[in-house]
């Protein structure tokens, strides 16, 4: 049985993070923030306010909402200041030994009825949950960049996942103004299962000479009505992102789809990552 969700915990201020925290705390929930240490707080918080000013600028939030969603939101470094919420969505780098740390921590800490989940990219939903007692209440919850604008949300039913749990998490993505869906907790999910081979293949193209860069965006903007090209798309979701989840979905099944090229293996090493490190594919500096 699983009890009404009211307060929700978000493990991780980073791009992710503080999307979700933003878009639970805008649709009324009390948020408990946490982070390791201040200065990535602080810089969570400061690009929450920023995303609500782009609905103020448009006039599509009140001013006075927009403070009360970040009233809503308790920034902490403690995940001890946890302990009272009914979910959790754990968004902290994609680094499995720290992910079955919090777990376990949060196992501890939490009642017994709250939910704990997930926002890996490509990591196994199982291995987590088993580094708990409740690995019935432990689901994946994948979001999309930019969340507060996304509207899917992905709900990973791992096989110990009890079926009450992926009703709450469905009616909660609903509650947030997001269109769930069910994705079993295999590599990818269903988006980046399909994205990432896709995101490669574009690299391989400009690899191989078939197109400029340039030419490949424009051909699937305008040709398929894609809101971004692939190597803007690259740029946007990182290219350390993108290149890690092909590794752990090459890993798993063994497909040379989601072999990394090895120009993007190169941008990586020289540090180009996309638009956060101000260079990738295209130049942002
Ligand atoms: N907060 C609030 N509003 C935002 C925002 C944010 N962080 N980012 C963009 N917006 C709003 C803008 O204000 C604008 O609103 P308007 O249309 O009402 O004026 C609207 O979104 C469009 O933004 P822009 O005009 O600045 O730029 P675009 O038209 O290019 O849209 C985009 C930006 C929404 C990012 C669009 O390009 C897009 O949808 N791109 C594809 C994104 C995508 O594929 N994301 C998924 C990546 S995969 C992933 O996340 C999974 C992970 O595991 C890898």
């Amino acid at each position: 049985m699983v009890s009404e969700i009211r307060e929700v915990g978000v493990c991780g201020a980073g791009l992710m993070g503080n999307g979700i925290a933003q878009a639970c705390a805008a649709a009324g929930f009390d948020v408990v923030l946490m982070e390791v240490a201040e200065e990535p707080l602080r810089r969570g918080i400061a690009s929450i306010a920023k995303s609500l000013d782009k609905f103020v600028q448009k006039g599509t939030l009140p001013q006075a909402e927009r403070d009360a969603v970040i009233a809503r939101i308790k920034p902490t470094t403690k995940v001890e200041d946890l302990a009272g919420c009914d979910l959790v969505i754990e968004a902290i780098v994609e680094n499995v030994e720290m992910k079955t740390t919090l777990f376990t921590r949060l196992d501890e800490l939490l009642a017994p009825q709250a939910i704990i989940c997930t926002n890996t990219s490509s990591l196994c939903v199982i291995e987590l949950a088993a580094k708990t007692k409740r690995p019935n209440r432990v689901a994946g919850l994948h979001f999309f960049n930019p969340v507060p604008v996304m509207k899917l949300v992905e709900v990973v039913k791992t096989i110990a996942t009890t079926q009450d749990v992926v009703d709450a998490l469905f009616a909660f993505g609903k509650k947030l103004g997001k269109e769930p869906v069910l994705a079993q907790d295999t590599p990818g999910f269903i988006v980046n299962r399909l994205l990432i081979p896709y995101l490669l293949d574009a690299i391989r193209c400009y690899e191989g000479g078939l197109a400029s860069k340039e030419d490949i965006d424009k051909g699937m903007k305008l040709g398929c009505g894609h809101p971004m090209g692939p190597f803007e798309l690259l740029d946007f979701v990182g290219l350390d992102t993108t290149y890690y989840i092909a590794q752990i979905m090459y890993d798993e099944f063994k497909s040379p789809a989601v072999a990394a090229p090895p120009l993007l293996k190169r941008m990586v090493l020289a540090g180009r990552y996309g638009r956060k490190s101000g260079k990738g594919f295209y130049d942002y500096e």
